[in-house]
């Protein structure tokens, strides 16, 4: 029979392991969450622009989650703020299971460095460096070991671009492009992804061969996806899928 101090024991260490056990699963947490920012007005005084005004939203690893909404929502506003890239004006926001309002800017770079990747609608990458330079990079900033560029190749096959690997991003397609831009965003393996309208400037042939290679990337890599896009064939392809309108997201139910 157990013992009241063996209870003891037990239900603490069972209370020591369910908040680890849910911060592995819970990859970001976010609660009233709210940006205002000064913004010039037409009078030329400043006036405080509310962008978001109560965000709530938690995101489980491995699943894929979409952010529509209009031009000027504050979909990328919300992308910077759940990386760290920016601040919240209020509201708590975990990542990985750390309050990134608590974390200073290097630190919360230190959170991201090999565990967050990006993907941009016009792609930013290193215009003077070839493809294979810009996917060796965040290797080489990162705790790598091993043959970095082997794994940089590697990447660049994953994407079906092994033959322009020394070839200067700017003479590539746009759609090459992206896909260097996503295997620059792959290599590192990263848990995390954030992807803001990633086919958004490349045709639709090319944007869904890009978006198929993003989903397939992501189920290979199991990376957790937050998708913001204008495309909502795309997003109905996400396991979840929010739509942001006045500060605020609303689920939208998947038909499948
Ligand atoms: N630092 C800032 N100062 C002033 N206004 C800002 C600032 N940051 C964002 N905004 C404004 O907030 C609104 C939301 O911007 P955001 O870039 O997040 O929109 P979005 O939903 O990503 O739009 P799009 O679909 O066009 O990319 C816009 O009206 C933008 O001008
Ligand atoms: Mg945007």
């Amino acid at each position: 029979m157990c013992s009241s101090t063996d209870r003891c024991i037990v239900d603490t260490l069972f209370c020591q392991l369910v908040p680890d056990m849910t911060e592995t699963k819970t990859v970001i947490a976010v609660s009233h969450l709210q940006k205002q920012v000064l913004a010039a007005a037409a009078n030329k005084d400043k006036e405080t622009l509310s962008i978001l005004s109560d965000i709530n939203l938690t995101i489980v690893a491995g699943t894929s989650v979409a952010i529509t909404g209009a031009s000027g929502s504050g979909k990328s506003t919300l992308l910077g703020l759940l990386a760290g890239l920016d601040l919240p004006s209020a509201g708590q926001i975990a990542l990985f299971g750390q309050d990134l309002t608590q974390l200073s800017e290097d630190q919360r770079a230190a959170l991201r460095l090999g565990k967050v990747g990006f993907v941009f609608q016009s792609f930013h990458l290193l215009e003077h460096l070839t493809a294979l330079e810009n996917v060796l990079l965040p290797l080489e900033l990162g705790r790598n070991s091993g043959d970095l560029k082997q794994a940089a190749l590697a990447a660049l096959e994953q994407v079906g671009l092994s033959s322009r690997a020394q070839q200067l991003v700017t003479k590539l397609s746009g759609g090459e492009q992206q896909r260097v831009a996503l295997a620059r965003a792959f290599v590192t393996q990263p848990q995390l992804l954030f992807a803001d309208e990633p086919t958004g400037n490349l045709d639709r042939h090319t944007g869904q061969e890009v978006s198929a290679l993003l989903f397939r990337l992501q189920r290979d890599y199991q990376t957790t996806l937050v998708l913001v896009t204008h495309d909502e064939s795309l997003a109905a392809q996400c396991d979840y899928w929010y739509r942001l309108a006045e500060g605020r997201l609303q689920r939208q139910e998947q038909s499948a």
